[in-house]
């Protein structure tokens, strides 16, 4: 349960908040939730919200019951929204950035401050490096919370097994300890791994707008900066692909953009580090395509790999094949015509002859004919 979500970034919160407090509001949290910066003394309240001057609703309330059930739940306000020194505090102009470190969560196995640069830096090595604060052309491109939320910490909360609890509790004697641990692994462990068509519904929502590929790609050939051939109809031509086809009637195990653009051999690290397939490292580049075949076709090899997963009958990506699919399209009327006619012609005929409809023993065409070709149910 990964909901993809909208543009707006309140939206995003608000709509996973609101999710939030109507599958959890009764729950009590692992772990409270507290307070120490008193940031919830004003956004507590339901109605903290405002239109902007673009006519934009805002909402600036943070449920706390909400909050406390999210991955984040253990990280201060103020390690991610830094730029707040003071209360009340001043107009918010900055963003939150992903490659923050935090001042008050170490890193268990290094000892150091946690930070997601390990992360961020696959990503600012990646097709879809920008800043947090991006205009222009860079803005177009995902951040982290394009993708991401939010996401409550454990979507299938069950109490833990009694029996691993109280194993754990036998060395390290608190039970909140070890229910917090068991469950930040559970989580990892359990797959809440987005499904296939999730996954497509995130890099389609850019890479089937068309003003925004016009946008890079004008300004790419004004630049000479090289794009992929398949830039331009990615996603239309996934979508009528036999991948994209099986994908979408729900069929799991057909390739996503991800089994195909990131590198699978390390999945979550790949994932943040899509790269254009005229780089060599990319999975789909000329030197790695059949091996990335491969995971799933078992006996593909050059010649199966030459298959286009964004295949296009368009005349500027396949003038033979768009001038074959023109001509079977004609036929295809054609035929469909011939055969309304002839079963027109058929019934004005036997009308003609006097022959009624009746459906008995088979045949809808029992009666005598007035040009002696009767047709009357033997008794
Ligand atoms: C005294 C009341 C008050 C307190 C305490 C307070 N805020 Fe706010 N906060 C506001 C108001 C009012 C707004 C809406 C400002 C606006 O309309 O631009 C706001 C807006 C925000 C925004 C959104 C700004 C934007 O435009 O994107 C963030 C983020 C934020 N607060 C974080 C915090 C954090 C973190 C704390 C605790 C360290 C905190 N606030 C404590 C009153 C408060
Ligand atoms: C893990 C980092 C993180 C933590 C912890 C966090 N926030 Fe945020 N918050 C964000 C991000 C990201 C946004 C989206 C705006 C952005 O990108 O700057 C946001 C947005 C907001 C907004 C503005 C909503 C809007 O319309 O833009 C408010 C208000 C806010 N946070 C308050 C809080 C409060 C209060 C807390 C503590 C209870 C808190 N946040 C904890 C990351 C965090
Ligand atoms: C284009 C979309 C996209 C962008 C941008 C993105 N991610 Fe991810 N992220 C994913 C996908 C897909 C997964 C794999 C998990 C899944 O399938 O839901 C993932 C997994 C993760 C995980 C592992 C979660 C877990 O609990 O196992 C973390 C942490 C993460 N991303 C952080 C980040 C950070 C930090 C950034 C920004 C530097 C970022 N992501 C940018 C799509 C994205
Ligand atoms: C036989 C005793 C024993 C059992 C049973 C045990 N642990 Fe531990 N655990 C330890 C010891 C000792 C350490 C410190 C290890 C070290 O520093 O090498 C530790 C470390 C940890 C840490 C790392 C804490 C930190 O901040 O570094 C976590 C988390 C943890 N255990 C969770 C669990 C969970 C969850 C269970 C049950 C599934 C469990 N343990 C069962 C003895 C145990
Ligand atoms: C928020 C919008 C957005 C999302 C979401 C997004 N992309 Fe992109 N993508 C872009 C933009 C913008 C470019 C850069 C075009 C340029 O270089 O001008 C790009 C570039 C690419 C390229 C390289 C194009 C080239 O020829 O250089 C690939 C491959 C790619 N994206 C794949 C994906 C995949 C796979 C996903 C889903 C996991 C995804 N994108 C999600 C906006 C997005
Ligand atoms: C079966 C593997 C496969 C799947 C699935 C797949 N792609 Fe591709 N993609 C490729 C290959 C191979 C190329 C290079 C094709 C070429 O240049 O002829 C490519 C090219 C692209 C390009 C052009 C930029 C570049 O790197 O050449 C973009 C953008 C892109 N794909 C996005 C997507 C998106 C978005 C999805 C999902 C909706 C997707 N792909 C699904 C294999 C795949
Ligand atoms: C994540 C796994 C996965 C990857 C990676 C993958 N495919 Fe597929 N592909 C499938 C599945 C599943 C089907 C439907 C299987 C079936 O029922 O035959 C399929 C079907 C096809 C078909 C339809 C005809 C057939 O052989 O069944 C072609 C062609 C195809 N894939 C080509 C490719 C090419 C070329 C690549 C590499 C660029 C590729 N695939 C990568 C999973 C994958």
């Amino acid at each position: 349960m990964m909901p993809v979500m909208h543009s707006k970034p309140f939206l995003r919160l608000l709509a996973l908040l609101v999710i939030g407090i109507s599958c959890y509001s009764t729950n009590a949290g692992a772990g409270a939730f507290e307070d120490d910066e008193a940031c919830l003394m004003c956004h507590k309240y339901i109605r903290m919200a405002r239109i902007t001057e673009e006519g934009v609703f805002r909402s600036y309330y943070v449920p706390p019951n909400t909050f406390s059930k999210t991955v984040h739940r253990n990280v201060p306000c103020r390690d991610c929204h830094g730029y707040i020194k003071q209360l009340p505090h001043r107009k918010v102009e900055e963003g939150v950035r992903c490659d923050q470190e935090c001042h008050s969560k170490k890193n268990p196995a290094t000892g150091k401050p946690f930070s997601h640069k390990t992360i961020y830096n696959l990503y600012a090595d990646s097709v879809h490096a920008r800043d947090k604060n991006a205009t222009g052309l860079d803005s177009d491109k995902p951040y982290c919370i394009t993708c991401h939320t939010n996401p409550v910490y454990n979507p299938n909360e069950v109490e833990p097994p009694k029996e691993i609890l109280d194993r754990c509790e036998l060395c390290h004697e608190k039970r909140d300890f070890v229910k917090q641990w068991y469950f930040h692994t559970s989580r990892r462990v359990l797959d809440v791994k987005r499904t296939g068509q999730e996954i497509v519904a995130i890099c389609i929502r850019c890479h089937a707008d068309q003003e925004l590929i016009e946008r890079h790609k004008n300004a790419a050939d004004e630049e000479g900066r090289p794009l992929g051939d398949k830039f331009t109809i990615a996603a239309t031509s996934y979508q009528k692909s036999f991948h994209g086809k099986v994908t979408r009637y729900g069929l799991a195990g057909a390739a996503t953009c991800l089994d195909c653009h990131a590198d699978n051999s390390q999945y979550y690290k790949g994932v943040h580090k899509i790269l254009p397939s005229r780089n060599p490292e990319s999975p789909v580049s000329q030197q790695n395509r059949v091996k990335t075949c491969q995971r799933c076709h078992e006996n593909a090899d050059a010649n199966y790999a030459f298959v286009d997963p964004h295949p296009s009958f368009d005349e500027e990506f396949n003038p033979i094949l768009h001038k074959a699919e023109a001509i079977y399209g004609v036929v295809g009327e054609v035929v469909v015509l011939a055969l309304v006619g002839l079963s027109l012609f058929e019934t004005l005929g036997r009308r003609r002859d006097g022959v009624g409809w009746r459906l008995r023993r088979g045949s809808t065409w029992w009666r005598r004919s007035r040009r002696y070709r009767n047709r009357i149910i033997p008794r």
